[in-house]
């Protein structure tokens, strides 16, 4: 099993000592090298000032000449693409995903003599909210499968797309479920999009830094991720891929994306290359010295190192779970290591109380409305952690523990 605990800042526990620390799915722990890259940040902003949109020193290893202004697009040359198996000049940097999503909607091509939009109860708010929001704005006729659990009904959903579907949206793992879809199901869903000559978007945020993507392979027409999660990048480092040759134009493009910026006209321009016009307004440049820092120790031991490691790790939580055979608790994500993503979900009852009480144990979950403990044992946790974890869960459920547990008010559910 990897153990590549020393390359990242592990979290403290409440007897001071390290935690279990079990949330890679939700943020990633701070590799070690961040606080250097910050410092990087702020001596090129301190020595060069605004020049350091035209250049600053290649602390990325982009191996050409950067600066700010080109960062977006160089970071997803040389760290997003190859983690998606995609060509240069197809990724670029985005703040979030709900951002990207909501300037993919915002390309009238897609739309033009169609307004089907397909996409199930499982794609999380960052898509369901935009379609909802966009419905206003222009006229769409959603198709939003039934997701029972949150698990993606394929035939149902391909059974949506018809003649006037403009777009297919589906995520690569569940975040309610973890379930990983496989290529062939994504490539399936794409073939049927493209006969019917509608887009596909996959929402790869749980797929990013704990498998191996190949956006070719899956046939999707756009990609968008974050690196927040396993890459244990931070907040401001999603990303967007758009396959070679698809013209799409964002109305929600800014200044930043226009083909003449400093022309200041009162006409946008679209920028020749595609990516780039889904920047906005000026890019919040800080968040980009830490966005690739977890991805270097992720490619280091290699994604296909990193994809058997988790599933080494998961599987061994399954053996211990199938063995201690605890009441109430169900196995929601699943089983089958072709559709495990780095996520184990069980449904338990008071599944907020056992997290937080598991937190007073120094192991770190998290609970989702009050149904399913998730954790994720990742690549800096040993097999010791696995246990842990375990054994914890086994004596709450066991003793009720955590239901005798008032935790201390908390300012909210965001882990
Ligand atoms: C599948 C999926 N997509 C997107 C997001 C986050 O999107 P955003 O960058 O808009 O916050 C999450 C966060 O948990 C997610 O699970």
């Amino acid at each position: 099993m990897l153990d590549l605990s020393d390359r990242f800042v592990l979290t403290t526990g409440p007897d001071g000592r390290p935690a279990c620390e079990l949330r890679a799915f939700t943020h990633g722990l701070m590799p070690v090298t961040v606080p250097a890259m910050m410092q990087a940040f702020t001596d090129d902003w301190a020595v060069r000032g605004v020049d350091a949109w035209n250049a600053v020193p290649d602390h990325w290893d982009i191996g050409r000449p950067v600066g700010w202004w080109t960062l977006p697009e160089a970071l997803g040359d040389r760290w997003i693409a190859p983690i998606l198996g995609a060509a240069p000049g197809t990724c670029v940097m985005q703040p979030n995903v709900h951002w990207t999503v909501a300037a993919l909607l915002s390309c009238d091509g897609p739309f033009e003599g169609r307004t089907g939009l397909v996409l199930s109860e499982a794609e999380f708010p960052s898509v369901r909210h935009n379609v909802r929001q966009w419905g206003g704005l222009r006229e769409i006729a959603m198709a939003e499968v039934a997701a029972p659990e949150g698990r993606l009904d394929v035939d149902a959903l391909l059974d949506a797309i018809t003649d006037n579907t403009a777009w297919v949206f589906v995520s690569h793992v569940g975040f309610a479920t973890g379930e990983l879809q496989p290529n062939e199901t994504l490539r399936a869903i794409a073939d049927r999009a493209h006969r019917h000559g509608a887009l596909f978007c996959v929402d790869g945020y749980h797929a990013t830094g704990s498998v191996d993507v190949d956006v070719e392979a899956i046939g999707a027409d756009v990609y968008v991720g974050g690196l927040l999660k396993e890459a244990s990048g931070s907040t401001g480092n999603s990303y967007l891929y758009v396959r070679e040759g698809l013209d799409l134009r964002p109305r929600l493009a800014g200044w930043f994306a226009d083909a003449d910026p400093f022309g200041f006209n009162a006409e946008p321009r679209p920028h020749p290359e595609v990516r780039r016009r889904f920047l906005a307004g000026t890019t919040a440049i800080a968040s980009l010295y830490h966005a690739v820092e977890g991805l270097r120790v992720l490619l280091d031991a290699g994604l296909e190192a990193v994809r058997a490691d988790s599933l080494a790790k998961t599987g061994l939580a399954l053996e211990r779970l199938d063995a201690m055979d605890l009441p109430g608790l169900r196995l929601r994500s699943p089983r089958d290591p072709e559709r495990r993503g780095a996520m184990v979900i069980l449904e338990a009852p008071e599944a907020d109380r056992l997290s937080r009480w598991l937190k007073t144990r120094g192991v770190y979950t998290d609970s989702r409305r009050n149904e399913v403990l998730r954790f994720s044992p990742f690549v800096w946790n040993g097999r010791e952690d696995v246990e842990r974890c375990l054994d914890a869960i086994e004596e709450a459920v066991s003793t009720g523990a955590h239901l005798r547990y008032e935790a201390p008010a908390e300012a909210g559910p965001v882990t």
